[in-house]
């Protein structure tokens, strides 16, 4: 599947609002090209609102708020699905969201994610 180079990975300019969402015009979701998701892995989609995207199976995506649910800090894709929080050492599991290390008490918020094409559209 992979043919083509990339063209645009991660346009990261700040402040402006892409208005071609196609169907949900729910301005709030981010997008990231699907092999940017290998399987077995969890990444951090930066943006005004962070989302982490895994793939625990082939073909199976889930997403999480990215914010820790002990103070709100960012959580970083650690290896493989494993997520850590920088600020206290919080880890959490991107299959799940679920909690596998204090101090964090519950687990990630779980957001909707589908795929359009060789996209995720997260949010
Ligand atoms: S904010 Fe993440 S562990 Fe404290």
């Amino acid at each position: 599947m992979a043919c083509g180079t990339s063209s645009n990975s991660g346009d990261t300019s700040s402040g402006s609002t892409p208005g071609t969402t196609t169907g949900a015009g729910n301005g709030g979701a981010a997008k990231v090209a699907v092999d940017q998701v290998p399987v077995g892995n969890a990444v951090v989609i930066a943006g005004p609102k962070p989302y982490v995207v895994a793939q625990p199976t082939a073909g199976k995506f889930v997403a999480f708020d990215a914010s820790c649910t002990h103070r709100g800090t960012t959580v970083a894709a650690s290896e493989g699905l494993t997520l850590e929080c920088p600020a206290h050492g919080s880890r959490f599991d991107g299959a799940t969201g679920a909690v596998e290390r204090g101090p964090a008490a519950s687990p990630l918020a779980a957001v909707p994610v589908r795929r359009e094409g060789d996209q995720l559209l997260v949010g």
